[in-house]
């Protein structure tokens, strides 16, 4: 371990700044979407079991590499397998990955950033405009809100592990948590809520087919920040006597715990303003959902409350997006930053510069390929048809690198660190741990039958995506 490596203050540093990276964008609005689409108490019961049986193993086992190794994800990778050739690759893609999705997660956080901006000045007429996204997403002001996020986001990370990201956390996410609950007290008030939460929770298990199946385990995954690295590099600054087990469990009850309720916001929302909607039509994307639906409910809560009542509402509800956007943001780059740090021996502030620039670079290629450049928007064709490079990067390596991240990181504990290792690094901190019945589970289900889920997701998101 070298001297000079930080380290996180205490645990509950480490447990904020990781569930701050797991709460994100998705928890907010697109998770409880597709809980009411795809068989609501039903979808949420199948999600939860995937949370604590698929996910959780996972999650431990990239904490232990990182705390193992005290390693960025190419490190660690290299050092736990004796810098074997293969691995080494797989520790270059742990690496390449999170770069690639700080990407397009970045271009969504300044629209978030961009309408954060507007409804702090009530411009919610505007917003609400069925065609003011297309034309905003197109806006050369857009790069102007890129620049403040990306000094946002350096100002943080330039801090380092305690003064930058844990005490970020330490006031983002509080801060996210009352801003949820104040918002979820108020839209419970609204008349009709209750049918929306109806929906949101009465189970239909008919709805979970092959595909919903497929879908609340990819979610799951990526709420849970899994096959990005992050897990590892936040868990090599966290010291030998802490429990990664207990940490593991905290960060994921939490996650899950802020989408669900952040369900008891949307729905009862979407059904006070709209009591005929048929949650069927609702539109799967996140991004439509924030930017194009609510901005109308927020206007409807306009002629009910008036206007600086709603846009109030509107400013804390993008508030809470962007807090949980920037701490997602900021654990993701700090993967890419630990690496070139400590790979290339270069300070913080370099690493910094070198990747705001390269990631600046490709961030505003992408925020190009919405319409402003045309080769750029129409950059290939591949699957169903023409993709811009922003489809690219987001199909490319959210859809499909990512479990296959998971999957190598499975493959790794278990057959080449092994599984004795995993155990003893598991059970430091953790007294019971050794011998337990989740210790058995653990080593079990790494071994066995997550790998070959998470292969088949792989292999059938690449055959549907690109062929
Ligand atoms: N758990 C995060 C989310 O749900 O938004 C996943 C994530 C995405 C983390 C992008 C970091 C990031 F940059």
């Amino acid at each position: 371990m070298s001297a000079s490596r930080e380290h996180f203050s205490s645990r509950l540093g480490f447990i904020l700044a990781a569930a701050g990276s797991a709460v994100g964008i998705g928890n907010l609005v697109g998770f409880p979407v597709s809980a009411t689409k795809n068989g609501g108490g039903a979808f949420l019961v199948v999600y939860a079991l995937f949370v604590a049986f698929i996910c959780l193993p996972v999650m431990m086992a990239e904490m232990a590499m990182g705390r193992h190794a005290q390693k960025d994800p190419l490190g660690s990778y290299r050092l736990l397998s004796n810098n074997h050739n293969g691995w080494r690759k797989a520790g270059w893609l742990a690496v390449l990955t999170p770069f690639m999705i700080a990407v397009f997660y970045m271009v969504i956080t300044v629209w978030i950033f961009g309408y954060l901006v507007q409804t702090s000045i009530g411009n919610l007429d505007l917003l609400a405009k069925p065609e003011h996204f297309g034309s905003f997403i197109n806006q050369t002001s857009v790069f102007i809100y890129m620049a403040l996020v990306g000094l946002i986001i350096n100002l943080i990370l330039v801090g380092g592990v305690k003064e930058g990201i844990e005490k970020a956390s330490k006031i983002l996410m509080p801060a996210l948590f009352v801003l949820l609950i104040a918002l979820v007290g108020y839209v419970l008030t609204l008349d009709n809520a209750m049918a929306g939460v109806k929906y949101y929770v009465v189970p239909d298990f008919s709805k979970l087919d092959a595909s919903v199946l497929n879908g609340a385990l990819s979610q799951a995954f990526f709420s849970l920040s899994l096959g990005m690295g992050i897990l590892m590099t936040y868990a090599s600054y966290i010291s030998k006597k802490d429990d990664i087990v207990g940490a593991a469990k905290m960060v994921a009850v939490t996650d899950s715990l802020v989408a669900f309720i952040a369900g008891l916001m949307v729905l009862p929302a979407i059904f006070s303003f709209n009591p005929e909607t048929d949650p069927t039509q609702l539109s799967d994307s996140s991004v439509s959902m924030i930017f194009v639906y609510l901005p109308k409910i927020l206007l409807a809560l306009q002629a009910d409350i008036g206007y600086v009542g709603a846009s109030m509402v509107a400013f804390i509800f993008f508030l809470l997006v962007f807090f949980a956007a920037i701490t997602s943001l900021v654990s993701i780059i700090e993967v890419p930053t630990a690496t070139l740090i400590e790979e290339k021996c270069i300070s913080r502030k370099k690493a910094l510069g070198i990747l705001s620039l390269t990631m600046g670079v490709l961030t505003v290629l992408c925020t190009l390929s919405f319409g402003m450049v045309e080769w750029l928007t129409n950059f290939t064709t591949y699957g169903s048809g023409n993709k811009s490079l922003f489809d690219v990067v987001y199909d490319v390596f959210y859809d499909t690198i990512l479990p296959l991240n998971g999957l190598l990181v499975c493959l790794f504990v278990m057959y080449r660190w092994k599984k004795s290792e995993l155990s003893k690094e598991l059970s430091l901190g953790s007294d019971n741990y050794q011998g337990s019945f989740m210790e058995r589970y653990v080593n079990f289900s790494l071994s066995t039958f997550i790998p070959v889920i998470l292969l088949a997701i792989f292999i059938n998101t690449v055959a549907t995506k690109f062929f």
